[in-house]
């Protein structure tokens, strides 16, 4: 009796099985068709998935992180910069691709393109409304349509004068304005406070200062407290489903409290805004205002509604904070072990600006400075990868390596993802000589329209960063200002050498975005500042 049993139940696992392992194969078959075979490895799970993600980077599992940490050699030993991860316990394949050629013809189509954003890899910016970022297709360029005129000279204006502000704010609330050094332990410190502060002031309209009030006079949630917890905690609801920030944890619920007080409040600014512009009351320059007159201006079939409109200034301030705040870490660790470009850029500064206040007029002038943030986003680009999906089979060109002429034609099926590895592409050396060095003067002379510069997606592109200028002149205002002022220096633990901090130090972590680790550094106040009273 018993052995009739075991023998039914190894045959149906056995059963079992086998048909698991047709069905796998079977996806695996189709993988290698969807991509035509293309070279590349094999592996388990797609890169962009949480399996891929979760577990660490290993040669049968390389994930996304392998694009900073085999950076130096991954493509070099495929022989292409162009190859295709194809899964076979689950998933689809993903092309993923190094090459300028390439990224152009999946991200310049336009909204008639058959590349588009996957829909499952944009849910996470859909926390407050449909938005910019999310949109596809018509809708997407409906919104850009409102979302471009916002970003005015006036606006370039207000971020250059409000970061100038905050600079000195910073310097006087630190208490460093009587110091000849400080040290920090992470200059993200500093540079996350500076860009939530300008996105707040620039973005969203507030009026915060460096320090503020820590509570409001009844004890309740003040907007500016509102906005620190969304800051601090609205990852929850990028990385997780809704119903997580929804558990009954204290401080999640505080966070729901102040994503629901901002709301309130942001509902009721746009009509406060409505009745100024319609009142011809002088308007601030912020994002937030200028979109809501944007959408004024605009014939009423194009208008976008009110949570809309609040979708695109939240998606900004995920969008823009976080990048910006990376990439000034990274410049000033950058920075920190190149003594020589630090005498230069200064020199330039001196030149340009001596000891009168930083104009935004300056900006052109500052070769250098501008250059140091190229580097600093091209060595970290914050925005890492770019993924598209085509929504019919389609053909792929693929230029033939470096040195050769022609192309390949790639037939790609429906539905294929392709990933454009930003940081792949920024250290090829079809582009970059001595990529893996800091070299700011490699931008000096290249026009900012060049493709070279992708960290910001192919700049030619529909929809490349529309927060581009915004971020670099934030940067530039605050990098002019500070090493106009202070040198830096790595702080090293002890015993520790110069290259033994780059090693610990200018390497790359992953938060939502990629990020330079935690940089110590020392401020040392140059000899030449004179002391100007503020
Ligand atoms: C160093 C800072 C920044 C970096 C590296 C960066 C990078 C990028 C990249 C690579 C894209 C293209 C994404 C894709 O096509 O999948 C993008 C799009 C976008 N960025 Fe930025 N960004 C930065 C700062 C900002 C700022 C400050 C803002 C807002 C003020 C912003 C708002 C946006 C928006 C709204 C889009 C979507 C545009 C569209 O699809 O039409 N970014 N950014
Ligand atoms: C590119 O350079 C031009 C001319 O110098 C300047 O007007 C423009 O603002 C720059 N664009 C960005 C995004 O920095």
């Amino acid at each position: 009796m018993s052995v009739v049993d075991n023998l039914n139940w190894t045959t149906i696992l056995l059963a079992i099985g086998v048909v698991f392992i047709i069905s796998r194969v079977n996806n695996f078959a189709n993988g290698l068709k969807a991509v035509d075979y293309l070279a590349g490895p094999r592996v388990p799970f797609p890169l962009v998935s949480l399996p891929g993600v979760l577990l660490p980077t290993s040669w049968w599992n390389p994930g996304v992180f392998y694009v900073w940490r085999w950076r130096n050699h991954f493509y070099k030993t495929w022989g292409s910069e162009t190859i295709a991860f194809v899964p076979w316990a689950s998933g689809k394949p993903n092309i993923v691709t190094t090459n300028l050629e390439v990224a152009r013809q999946v991200t310049l189509g336009g909204h008639k393109s058959s590349w588009g954003k996957p829909r499952d890899k944009t849910r996470a910016h859909l926390i407050f409304g449909m938005n910019l970022v999310s949109a596809e297709g018509e809708l997407w360029r409906k919104h850009r349509r409102v979302v471009g005129p916002a970003f005015t000279n006036d606006l370039y204006q207000l971020v250059w004068q409000e970061t100038y502000r905050f600079y000195n704010e910073m310097i006087e609330a630190e208490g460093w304005s009587t110091q000849d050094s400080f040290a920090v332990p992470a200059v993200q410190g500093l540079t996350f406070k500076l860009a939530v502060l300008v996105m707040g002031n620039c973005g969203f309209g507030f009026t915060f200062d460096w320090l503020e009030p820590p509570t409001t006079l009844d004890g309740s949630m003040s907007i500016q407290q509102a906005f620190h917890k969304f800051t601090k905690w609205h990852m929850l609801d990028v990385f997780f489903p809704k119903w997580v920030s929804k558990l009954p944890i204290p401080e999640f619920w505080r966070y729901q409290v102040a994503f629901n007080k901002l709301k309130d409040f942001m509902h009721a600014q746009i009509t406060e805004r409505r009745h100024s512009i319609q009142g011809g009351s002088p308007l601030r320059n912020d994002v937030f205002t200028m979109l809501v007159k944007a959408n004024e201006d605009e014939e009423a079939k194009f208008r976008l509604d009110d949570e809309e409109l609040i979708g695109n200034i939240f998606v900004m301030f995920i969008a823009g904070h976080e990048t910006t705040a990376h990439t000034l870490a990274a410049a000033v660790g950058l920075l920190a072990v190149h003594d020589e470009i630090q005498d230069e850029v200064h020199e330039e500064i001196m030149s340009v600006i001596g000891h009168r206040d930083p104009l935004l007029s300056d900006f052109t002038k500052l070769e250098n400075v501008v250059s140091i943030f190229y580097e600093a986003v091209r060595m970290f680009p914050a925005g890492f990868l770019i993924v598209r999906r085509t929504s019919e089979d389609t053909i792929l060109q693929l230029p033939s390596p470096v040195g050769q002429q022609g192309t390949t034609s790639l037939p790609v099926q429906k539905g294929t993802d392709i990933i454009v590895d930003i940081v792949g592409i920024q250290n090829n050396p079809r582009y970059f000589d001595e990529h893996e060095k800091f070299k700011p003067q490699r931008w000096r002379g290249i026009s900012n329209e060049s493709e070279l510069l992708s960290t910001f997606s192919i700049a030619s592109g529909p929809r490349a960063c529309i927060g581009r200028k915004f971020a670099t002149l934030e940067s530039v205002c605050f990098l002019t200002s500070l090493l106009r002022d202070w040198k830096v220096e790595p702080v090293l633990k002890l015993g520790e050498t110069m290259e033994e901090w780059k090693k610990r130090v200018l390497d790359a972590k992953f938060v939502i975005t990629l990020a330079v680790k935690d940089v110590p550094v020392r401020f040392v106040r140059r000899k030449s500042r004179k002391h100007r009273s503020m």
